[in-house]
């Protein structure tokens, strides 16, 4: 356990209402692979952006958990992949343009670490310094800087890496499957 991250960040309210917005998540399979591939073209930039066999690995590894949001359509709203060892990485999270500042990125989040399995105890991930609505999202979810990688991504930004403790925050507790 890191000792400088928050011991009991608080259960953030999910401001999304499954039932009044329509959202719901799910599993991500291999139908949903060009779904994602729109979400990396309009989310990330091209130096950072992954081919769909790397979303292709995340879907069929069997240590990943992938998630979506869809909206009625359905369309994808957004995904979440997590890897989990003895602890869970979050490697990707991508919302759609058209559906964002709508909580679905707390939701994708709060739902994943509801689902990881009890032997995890920390969440953790790496977000690029300039990359400021994604460090606000994830110090509002209680995650604390512990460290960077100076000068990881192009142009020389650096990887900051945040960890947080897993500890049930959903207010619904742990599912499995
Ligand atoms: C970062 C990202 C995933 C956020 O998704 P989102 O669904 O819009 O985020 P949420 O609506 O759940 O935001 C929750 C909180 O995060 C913060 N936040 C999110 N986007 C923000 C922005 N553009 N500016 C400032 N704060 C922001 C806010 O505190 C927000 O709460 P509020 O809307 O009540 O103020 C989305 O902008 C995205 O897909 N970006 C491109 C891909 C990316 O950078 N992924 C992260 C890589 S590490």
């Amino acid at each position: 356990m890191n000792p400088s991250a928050p011991t009991n960040p608080g259960v953030l309210p999910n401001p999304v209402d499954p039932q009044r917005t329509g959202l719901a998540t799910r599993a991500v399979g291999p139908n949903d692979l060009p779904a994602l591939m729109d979400l990396e073209l309009t989310g990330f930039p091209a130096a950072q952006r992954w081919s769909e066999r790397a979303w292709s690995e995340e879907v069929d590894g069997e240590d990943r958990l992938v998630r979506l949001a869809e909206a009625t359509g359905p369309s994808v709203a957004g995904v979440i992949a997590i890897r989990i060892s003895d602890v869970a990485e979050l490697n990707r999270i991508v919302v759609d343009v058209d559906h964002r500042r709508q909580g679905i990125a707390q939701l994708l989040i709060n739902e994943a670490a509801g689902r990881l399995p009890d032997t995890v105890d920390e969440l953790w991930l790496e977000v690029a310094a300039d990359n400021l609505p994604a460090r606000k999202l994830y110090a509002g979810l209680g995650f604390s800087e512990i460290g960077r990688r100076r000068g990881y991504y192009p142009g020389g930004i650096d990887a900051v890496i945040m960890n947080r403790p897993v500890c049930d925050r959903t207010g619904t507790g742990r599912e499995h499957g």
